[in-house]
């Protein structure tokens, strides 16, 4: 079991979609479900037994600790970020602003 958060994200969806088709190991998806993510990329995995999916924030430390007592992952993929690049194009003050 390995945990990933961030993984709706453009790098993680991409990252579970590899791993699942990769390898037979259950993995645990922590997003908050930004503006950033695309839910949609992991479609193909919603009846998948290997995969679950918890719609949170990283930064909930009981709902991490909960998780992590609860699958013991061997491992933690970090993928959750705040990333501005398309913002910055788009409006680039609000991007940068102090
Ligand atoms: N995109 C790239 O080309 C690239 C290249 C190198 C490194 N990275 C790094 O990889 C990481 C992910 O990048 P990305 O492009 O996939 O970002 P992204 O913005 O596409 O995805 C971020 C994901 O994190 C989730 N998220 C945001 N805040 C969260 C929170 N507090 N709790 C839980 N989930 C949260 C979002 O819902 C989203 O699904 C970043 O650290 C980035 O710097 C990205």
């Amino acid at each position: 079991m390995i945990l990933v958060t961030g993984g709706c994200g453009f790098i993680g969806a991409r990252f579970v979609l590899d791993w699942l088709g990769e390898c037979d190991e259950a993995l645990v998806n922590l997003d908050a479900l930004t503006y950033a993510a695309r839910p949609q990329a992991l479609t193909s995995l919603r009846d998948d037994p290997r995969y679950t999916f918890v719609h949170g924030d990283v930064r909930d430390r009981a709902l991490v600790d909960a998780l992590l007592a609860r699958h013991r992952p061997r491992a933690i993929v970090h993928l959750a970020a705040e990333t501005h690049g398309d913002r910055a194009i788009a409006g680039a003050a609000a991007a940068h602003r102090p």
